[in-house]
C-alpha cells in the first residue's frame, strides 16, 4: 500500500455551475494520476442522487453515506478500495432525496471527511451541477474549489453566477480553474480569459489557471468502457494534460500552511 506523503489532506471540491462540464471525468482522472504520482487519494462523490464516479470506473459501491446516515452500515463499509489504487465514497445512490435528513447528513459526510483525513493525502470531491447546497458544502470543507469552466457562454455565465454566490459570503475563496473541451491550450487560455474578465470586471477577482483537458474521443470512449483515460491510455495527450493540472494541484497542496511533505527520516548510523 503506498504511503501517505503528506502530514494533512488537501481537499479539493470539484465544481461548475452548469451540468455536464466534465467535473466527474476531472475528478476520476485526476485521482487516478495522483495515485500513479505515489499519492494517497480519496474520492468523495457528493452528487448524491447521481452519483456515477463508480459506474465511470465500473466498479460496485459497497455502501453510501446515506446508509451510514440511515445505521445500515458503518463508515469503514462504505469506503470503496478502487482498481485505480484510491479510497471512492458515494453519497447516494438513489435520486429520492426526500429521504435524506439533511441534518443529519451533513454530520455523517463531515464524520466521512474526517476519516479519510486521516489516510489521504488527496481528497476529491466531486459536486453535483447547480448551486446546491452539496456544492457549498464541499467547497466549505476543501482547500481550494476547482472549477470546471467549458467555453460556451452558457456555461461560462452559469460558473460565474456559481462563483459569484460564494464570493459574496467570502471574497477570498480560493478558487482555481481547469478548462475541459478545449481545443488545445491557446483555445483554454482563451476561455479562462474571458471568464477571468468578467469575474475581474464583477467580482475584482482573478482565478488561477491549472491547466486544460482537451476535447478528446477518447475521453467519451473511456466512459463507455469505464476505464479511465488516464488508465488505458496514460501516453495519451489527454492523460499528459490531465497530469498537468495534478502537477498544479500538487504544487497548490505544498503551499499550504503545514504542508510540506513529511521530512524523510533520517538516517541511523550504525557506524
Ligand atoms: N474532454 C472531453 N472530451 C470529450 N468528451 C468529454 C470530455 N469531458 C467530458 N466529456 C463527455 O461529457 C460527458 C459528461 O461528463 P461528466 O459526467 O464528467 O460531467 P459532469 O459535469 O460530472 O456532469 P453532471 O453535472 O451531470 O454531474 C461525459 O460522459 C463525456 O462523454
Ligand atoms: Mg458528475
Amino acid at each position: 500500500m503506498i504511503q501517505r506523503k503528506f502530514n494533512q489532506s488537501y481537499i479539493v471540491g470539484i465544481a461548475s455551475g452548469k451540468g455536464g462540464v466534465g467535473k466527474s471525468i476531472v475528478t476520476v482522472n485526476l485521482a487516478e494520476t495522483l495515485v500513479q504520482m505515489g499519492y494517497r487519494v480519496a474520492v468523495v462523490d457528493a452528487d448524491l442522487g447521481l452519483s456515477n464516479c463508480a459506474a465511470l470506473i465500473n466498479e460496485s459501491i459497497p455502501g453510501t453515506v446515506l446508509d451510514v446516515m440511515n445505521g445500515k452500515s458503518t463508515i469503514n463499509e462504505i469506503i470503496l478500495e478502487t482498481d485505480g489504487g484510491y479510497s471512492l465514497v458515494t453519497g447516494a445512490d438513489e435520486p429520492d432525496v426526500d429521504v435524506m435528513d439533511w441534518s443529519v447528513l451533513y454530520p455523517t459526510l463531515d464524520q466521512v471527511l474526517r476519516k479519510l483525513r486521516t489516510e489521504n493525502d488527496f481528497i476529491l470531491i466531486d459536486t453535483p451541477a447547480g448551486a446546491s447546497d452539496l456544492s457549498f458544502w464541499a467547497l466549505d470543507r476543501a482547500d481550494i474549489g476547482l472549477l470546471v469552466v467549458v467555453g460556451e457562454p452558457t456555461a461560462i455565465s452559469d460558473v460565474y453566477r456559481f462563483c459569484k454566490f460564494v464570493l459574496e459570503v467570502d471574497p477570498t475563496y480560493p478558487f482555481a480553474a481547469v478548462v475541459n473541451f478545449a481545443e488545445n491550450e491557446d483555445d483554454a487560455h482563451n476561455v479562462l480569459k474571458r471568464f477571468n474578465t468578467i469575474v475581474n470586471h464583477f467580482m475584482n477577482r482573478e482565478f488561477p489557471y491549472l491547466g486544460f483537458v482537451p476535447m478528446d474521443d477518447l475521453v467519451r470512449k473511456s466512459v463507455s468502457d469505464q476505464l479511465p483515460v488516464t488508465r488505458s491510455n496514460p501516453d495519451s495527450h489527454v492523460s499528459k494534460e490531465i497530469n498537468f493540472v495534478s502537477s498544479a494541484l500538487v504544487g497548490l497542496s505544498q503551499k499550504k500552511t503545514g504542508m510540506a511533505a513529511k521530512k524523510p527520516v533520517p538516517k541511523v548510523s550504525h557506524a
